[in-house]
């Protein structure tokens, strides 16, 4: 069965008092939310272990926004994924559009993060995505099919149970600019057919794939209506418990 997900990426934003605020929040009204819709948020790093307390005892998943591309050792600054779950999390995101652009995250990169992150049992949201100029250039296809292609034909068909796709136009990321739902609906689905050339139909067909880029509860409902959009990966939008639990609402 496939599960649908709202993951709330906070990015670099709120402190750790603010941000545990927020998570106590988010727990509380998640509550009245139906059981098929799983919610996960994404604070810094810093916040992690105050955050998976303040989630103590109620259904919202906690992940990081990263990780490292080593075990551990001396790498100053980096988190190792045994850090991330010795303080609770069950997920990590990775190679998202902020990270690619502006850290020098490569898809080589990220084999070896996916493969860190799920020997450590870690759950992964694979971020892909094309910019402005890719979309215009008509290369938006193209971009996405080789971003998941040179990640995940690394992995296996069980390795895929552990990960799931978020497909973020950059272009929308933080523009107000969503992508229309035909638009999303059918990168998702022309990822879905990616998953399926290599890995086969029933795990194309249980894939996750979330949408992210200026996701928001008026117009959350239309994209997540669609048959291949599984959920959202929200930015702006998950910093206010409210609207966060609203989107989620939208199934
Ligand atoms: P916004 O929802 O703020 O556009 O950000 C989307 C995003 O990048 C989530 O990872």
């Amino acid at each position: 069965m496939r599960k649908y997900i709202v993951a709330g990426n906070w990015k670099m934003n709120t402190t750790v008092p603010e941000g545990v605020a927020l998570a106590k929040e988010v727990a509380a009204k998640a509550k009245d939310l139906p059981a098929n819709v799983e919610l996960v948020v994404a604070p810094p790093f810093t916040h992690l272990s105050a955050v998976a307390e303040a989630l103590k005892g109620s259904k919202v998943g906690l992940s990081a926004q990263n990780c490292a591309d080593h075990e551990k050792g001396a790498y100053t600054g980096e988190v190792a994924v045994s850090m991330l779950t010795s303080v609770g999390c069950q997920y990590t995101i990775l190679g998202h559009s902020e990270r690619r652009q502006y850290y020098g995250e490569t898809d080589e990169k990220l084999v070896v993060k996916t493969r860190l992150a799920l020997e450590a049992g870690l759950k992964v949201i694979l971020c892909v995505g094309e910019n402005l100029d890719e979309r215009e250039a008509g290369k938006h296809f193209a971009v996405v099919t080789e971003q998941t292609k040179n990640v995940l034909y690394n992995f296996t068909a069980e390795d895929l149970k552990k990960v799931v796709i978020a497909y973020e136009p950059v272009w929308a990321i933080g523009t107000g600019k969503t992508a229309t739902a035909a638009q999303a609906e059918e990168i998702h689905a022309c990822i879905r057919s990616v998953i399926a050339e290599k890995f086969g139909a029933e795990a194309a067909d249980e894939m996750t794939i979330l949408y992210g880029g200026s996701c928001k509860p008026s117009n959350a409902k239309e994209l997540f209506a669609e048959k291949d959009i599984d959920g959202g990966l929200i930015g702006g939008a998950a910093l206010k418990a409210d609207d966060f639990i609203a989107i989620a609402a939208s199934f």
